[in-house]
């Protein structure tokens, strides 16, 4: 599975509109039945507008009929990276999109696969109850 997710994630990273950092960021996730959701950042001459690929494929699952908790897995790609993870603001949107027990992955052609459970990347999450 981790192959098919890669290609994905690799595939969404060609498709990043990053004109200001030049970094090409694509993320996978696997909602409910298996099905695949992709991202990529896109960044906007406002700066601070500047989307990551995490937090878009979340969102397209979302859109594309997942509910909260249904995501089980999320696969990062970014070339160039010799130790990619995550950045909080993602890591915050996770855990709540995710499931208890989430796998995140974190490739690039520079490392191996780097693997965390969300409570592990985020274990204090920020909520409303
Ligand atoms: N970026 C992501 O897409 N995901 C992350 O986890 C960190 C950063 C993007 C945002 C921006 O377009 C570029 O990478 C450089 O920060």
């Amino acid at each position: 599975m981790t192959d098919e997710l890669l290609a994905l994630a690799r595939l969404a990273s060609e498709r990043a509109w990053s004109p200001y950092s030049g970094v090409k960021v694509g993320a996978v996730v696997v909602g409910a039945e298996g099905r695949r959701y992709t991202g990529c950042n896109v960044e906007s001459a406002s700066f601070g507008l500047t989307q990551c690929a995490e937090r878009n494929a979340l969102g397209a699952a979302i859109a594309g009929g997942e509910k909260p908790g249904s995501i089980s897995v999320l696969l990062v790609y970014a070339n160039g990276f010799a130790s990619l993870s995550p950045c909080g603001a993602c890591r915050q949107v996770m855990s709540e999109l995710m499931a208890e027990d989430a796998v995140i992955m974190a490739c690039s052609d520079e490392q191996p696969p780097r693997t965390w459970q969300i409570g592990e990347l985020f274990p204090e999450p920020f909520n409303l109850k």
